[in-house]
């Protein structure tokens, strides 16, 4: 048995990605959801695992407090701050964050490898994430957000880190962004503006962009956001966080499994679930 904890979680498609890669195997196994209030996580995670649970993907509220759950911390996981797959190893709970190689890996299936300069809107979960991506590959960042101060302690802290001053910080306002993307070889979305909302964009400068410019959006609802439709017209290359979010799922599949799931099924599984 493996699942998803969130809370809530009942949205979550998941278990349609992860039962339609156990199908495909021919495993027997299950991937349920399991609501668990934020009081309640470690001991539920821990009860879980003791009853034999394989693995389980963590969501919104609980990535940032299974920190301190699990006993051991992958460096990728520690990096981001956040734990999104957790797994018992010879009695050790181990954690760890698979959003970093869902980007890389979307990425790769467009030959994009992030090592030149990507310009990265927001400072959250996702762009925590999204730094941590571009600096295994070698590149460089600059973030922009709504409120600079976020952007800038992100910043720091990823260069403290990495003892090197790859990530620079600046506003998401015109002027400042405008000369941010002049050079980016991509653009990564990691605000929520536009999800569910297909006129609002983070970004109405895409005219800026250079043409070459790979443009990346961490959202999938809807699956062209505005800011995908104005980057594809404007002639750059174009990719929604659908492929991430199976990329993130198909890892941790590998990480509990030790086996390689059919990606392609359980991206037409998210499809199907999603309705799109
Ligand atoms: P997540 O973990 O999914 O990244 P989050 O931590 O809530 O979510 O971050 C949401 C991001 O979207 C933030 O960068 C936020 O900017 P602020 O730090 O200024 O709040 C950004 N965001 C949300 N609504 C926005 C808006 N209307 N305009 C610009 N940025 C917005």
């Amino acid at each position: 048995m493996f699942g998803v904890t969130g809370a809530p979680v009942a949205h979550s498609i998941s278990p349609a990605m992860h039962n339609a890669a156990f199908e495909a195997l021919g495993m027997d196994a299950v991937y349920v959801p399991f609501p668990i209030a934020p009081e309640d996580l470690g001991p539920a995670v821990r009860g879980l695992f003791a009853a034999g649970l394989g693995g389980l993907n963590v969501t919104v509220p609980h990535k940032e407090a299974m920190l301190t759950v699990v006993d051991d911390l992958s460096p990728v996981a520690a990096a981001v701050g956040a734990v999104n797959t957790v797994w018992r190893d010879r009695g050790v709970l181990r954690g760890d964050n698979t959003d970093v190689a869902g980007i890389l890996r979307a990425c790769a299936r467009d030959g994009v490898r992030l090592e030149g300069l990507t310009v990265i809107l927001g400072a959250g979960g996702a762009a925590r994430a999204a730094v941590q991506a571009v600096l295994l590959s070698g590149g460089e960042a600059i973030l922009l957000n709504r409120t600079v101060e976020r952007a800038e302690a992100l910043a720091e802290s990823a260069n403290t880190l990495w003892e090197e001053e790859r990530v620079h910080a600046d506003a998401l306002y015109e002027g400042d962004a405008r000369i941010a993307v002049e050079n980016a070889d991509a653009l990564i979305n990691c605000t929520s503006v536009g999800l569910k909302d297909p006129d609002a964009t983070p970004f109405p400068w895409v005219d800026a962009l250079p043409e070459d410019c790979y443009v990346f959006d961490t959202i999938y609802i809807p699956p062209q956001t505005r800011l995908l439709r104005e980057a594809a017209a404007h002639g750059c290359r174009t990719r929604n966080g659908l492929a991430m979010l199976v990329e993130q799922g198909a890892e941790s599949f590998r990480l509990w499994t030790g086996k390689e799931p059919d990606v392609s099924a359980m991206g037409s599984a998210a499809r199907v679930a999603l309705g799109v």
